[in-house]
């Protein structure tokens, strides 16, 4: 479009709305503008989610990623649903992250910072605009935050009223995860109790309850050390933060909100936000409010990404090379990586771009099953991030994290595995609204291959 700014030049000065001027990729077709606006204008009245001192916390704990001294975490579901939704899944969800996190913390010594998928992870761009079943096409599914995934025409109308309910079910999902977090759920003394039911009697649980008497043990030595593990809070609490692609963007314009202590303006909708690889375009809409917001930011990288383009997106996601504010999610595919990466690590790093490097070794290897399911093998997803870590040592850069889409319960979504699930398993419980997830075993299995490879 011949009219609009190039993304090097000067832009105008930024408010909330700016992003209404420009082209926005993969928003719902509301059928009533003006019902819609009536409902972001009562959005916009409620309470923020999260608080700008929350989300500036979370930039300075992904500086340390983006220094080297720390490694990002980020997962949960590939779209949060409102029918599956209750205290057990959503503890289940943070009990596999929390098994992570001290593997990877416990086993290659680096501190893990804890950024689940969840708490408004409802919208999903879609590669077509129609689902077509035995020759009837109907809108595609675009989240719980717009529609139903019922095959029905009612159902694929995107309904406003859906944002209300995407807001609450978020705010009660945070209500328990700090009360998970900060009220004794995370106490490392409990580390044995975050081990699923079903994954207790697996080599995996069986590895993992020997760092957790490891880590008993480190425990008693500090008593009897004299050192009171008791007075030591950040051995009972845990920082967890919230994130989700930050889609539907009337919804977070509704939840931008000026801090009062800085005056900059926050997406309150979550600590952390990101930009998918479908919306990417430097001139499109979700740029344009992302580089006005002061939250630490994601945008997603696949393998068609050119060095220009991502540093242009550094330059005006990130124009004050502040170290946390920006990470680059990159998903090309396990046989892409570690040539497609290669060439961004050096461009950025000699534009003296501090971003976090974190690997989504889920989005560019999934394929469609000969049983028609959609789906990743447990192996593309180890040999990305494999690809992933082998590109960053050629380069001398530091391997921040991965994000992953995973789930606390026992489904069979992703191939492989130490279950070696294949094809005909993937009937058995495949529950996703959309993108296979991999379930507890598998996330287990993976963060201890992600731990063998940050110790080597
Ligand atoms: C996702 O994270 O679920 C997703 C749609 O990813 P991407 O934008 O990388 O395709
Ligand atoms: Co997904």
């Amino acid at each position: 479009m011949a009219d609009m700014p190039s993304p090097g030049a000067e832009r105008a000065p930024w408010t909330p709305t700016t992003w209404r001027d420009r082209h926005a990729e993969q928003q719902p077709e509301w059928p009533d503008e003006a019902v819609l606006d009536g409902t972001l204008k009562t959005l916009s009245s409620y309470p923020p989610l999260v608080f700008a001192g929350e989300a500036r916390q979370l930039t300075a704990d992904l500086g340390r990623v983006a220094a080297g001294e720390a490694f990002l975490l980020q997962g949960g579901d590939c779209a949060e649903s409102f029918e599956a939704f209750s205290a057990d899944s959503i503890r289940e969800r943070l009990k596999v992250i929390l098994q992570m996190a001290v593997v990877l913390t416990y086993s290659a010594g680096v501190p893990a910072v804890k950024v689940g998928r969840i708490a408004g992870q409802f919208a999903k761009p879609r590669s077509s605009a129609i689902e077509t079943v035995g020759g009837v096409g109907l809108p595609s599914f675009r989240g719980h935050m717009v529609n139903d995934i019922a095959f029905t025409a009612a159902a694929r109308v995107p309904d406003p009223q859906r944002l209300v309910e995407a807001y609450h079910q978020s705010a009660s999902t945070l209500n328990l995860l700090r009360a998970f977090t900060k009220g004794g759920f995370a106490d490392l003394g409990r580390v044995h109790q975050w081990t699923q039911e079903f994954v207790r009697s697996s080599p995996e649980a069986l590895r993992y309850e020997r760092l957790a008497q490891e880590i008993d043990r480190a425990l008693r030595f500090m008593r009897a050390c004299g050192l009171d593990p008791d007075t030591v809070p950040a051995l009972h609490e845990v920082d967890f933060y919230t994130s989700h692609e930050a889609l539907v963007l009337g919804y977070e314009e509704a939840l931008t909100r000026r801090d009062s202590l800085t005056g900059d303006f926050y997406d309150c909708s979550a600590h952390m936000i990101w930009i998918g690889e479908r919306t990417r375009g430097l001139d499109d809409a979700h740029v344009e409010f992302f580089r006005g917001v002061g939250n630490p930011v994601g945008v997603k990288v696949g393998p068609t990404a050119s060095t220009d383009e991502v540093l242009e997106l550094c330059e005006v996601l990130n124009p004050g090379r502040i170290p946390g504010r920006l990470t680059l999610i990159t998903r090309m595919g396990a046989d892409s990586i570690t040539d497609g990466l290669r060439p961004l690590l050096r461009a950025v790093t000699d534009a003296g771009h501090p971003v976090v490097w974190t690997c989504d070794p889920m989005h560019g290897n999934t394929f469609t099953a000969p049983s028609g399911k959609k789906t990743r093998h447990f192996d593309a997803i180890l040999g990305e991030i494999k690809g992933f870590f082998d590109a960053h040592a050629a380069e001398g850069t530091w391997p921040g994290g991965v994000h992953v889409e995973l789930t606390g319960d026992d489904v069979t979504e992703c191939l492989g595995g130490a279950e070696d699930l294949v094809d005909d398993d993937l009937g058995l419980r495949y529950e996703s609204m959309c993108d296979p997830r991999l379930n507890g075993r598998q996330s287990l299995d993976l963060a201890f291959r992600v731990a063998e490879l940050l110790q080597s």
